[in-house]
């Protein structure tokens, strides 16, 4: 039996000699980040993975984050650390359904959330990450938006870029739109100097609350720099035990305890352990036309971000 330490040390070893190349969201465990070649937002993954020089990309994310490398790269084998790590958000909206409200909204430019499926992306005209979209929207000729599917995040860029016009569909994260107001007064009486930090998935409510709101490589950065010593998180958990490892003279408290994604949670050590052996995950295939669509998406964010 492997301790931890001994499994990432194996895991480092296969890694360098099938060259691999280990991308890990910020939601992800610590000791998956030990064994990391990058950790990073859903942006900065992407920027990542277009330019990593490996022949494999091994994801440790949910599966819209392992398409989008296998869209940038075609050529590398892209491999998703547990199969079963989807992104509930990405599944709520199809290409039926955008198809209708698109032919509904003609003059409409159709923003997507990079939490999409592949194939509705290629029926969007730009994707966009909670670090590029204030930005991205900005950047449009079009002053007309349809912003899909998070209608939190999409409220949050249509107060920073008022100037739209942003219309918006019902569609969000389970995991972040189970913080509240009240948590927020709680956890603010409890900890009346801790600064909010909190993610644009979160209701609009309770955004407005925060003293900074951002994706989460800006939460983390945002806290490391603050001359603050307390901060009250508002996205998935795991930031919460991250910040603390990397800034122990500082102290984080979550803003629910309920603000867990299961799905970022599947992936363990030992999943990736299986992939770099290479009897694990599963291999990401795209059919060209639907990468060559999505790409055009995807593209289009790089250069406007
Ligand atoms: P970011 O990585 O852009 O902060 O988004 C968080 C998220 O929920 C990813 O699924
Ligand atoms: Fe999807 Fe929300 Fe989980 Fe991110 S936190 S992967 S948006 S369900």
């Amino acid at each position: 039996m492997f301790t931890t330490r001994e499994m990432q040390d194996e895991i480092i070893r296969l890694k360098k000699e099938k060259d691999i190349c280990i991308l890990a969201h910020a939601y992800q465990s610590h000791d998956i980040w030990e064994v990391a070649d990058y950790v990073g937002d859903s942006f900065g993954l992407s920027q990542q993975a277009a330019k990593a020089p490996q022949k494999t990309m091994l994801m440790c994310g949910v599966r819209f984050m392992a398409e989008t490398v296998k869209i940038l790269s075609p050529e590398k084998t892209v491999l998703l650390s547990n199969r079963a790590a989807g992104c509930p958000m990405a599944e709520q909206m199809d290409v039926e359904m955008i198809s209708a409200v698109k032919a509904q909204n003609p003059d409409y430019t159709v923003v997507a959330y990079v939490n999409t499926t592949s194939e509705l992306k290629t029926i969007c005209d730009v994707c966009v990450t909670s670090s590029s979209a204030v930005k991205i929207v900005k950047n449009i000729p079009n002053k007309n938006i349809l912003f899909i599917p998070d209608c939190n995040l999409g409220q949050w860029v249509a107060e920073q870029v008022p100037e739209k016009n942003i219309r918006l569909l019902q569609g969000g994260c389970p995991t972040h739109v189970r913080m509240t107001v009240k948590d927020v007064e709680r956890a603010k009486k409890l900890h009346p100097e801790a600064k909010l930090l909190v993610h644009p998935e979160c209701l609009p409510a309770v955004t407005a609350m925060a003293d900074y709101k951002g994706s989460t490589t800006g939460i983390m950065d945002y806290a490391k720099n603050s001359d603050a010593k307390e901060f009250i998180i508002g996205t998935e958990n795991s930031i919460v035990s991250h910040l603390q490892m990397e800034c122990p003279d500082k102290k984080f408290y979550p803003l629910s305890k309920d603000c867990v994604c299961h799905n970022m949670k599947l992936t363990t050590l030992a999943d990736v352990y299986q992939c770099v052996q290479g009897v694990g995950g599963e291999v990401i295939e795209l059919d060209e036309n639907i990468r060559l669509g999505a790409k055009r998406c995807i593209d289009a964010m790089l250069e406007l971000g």
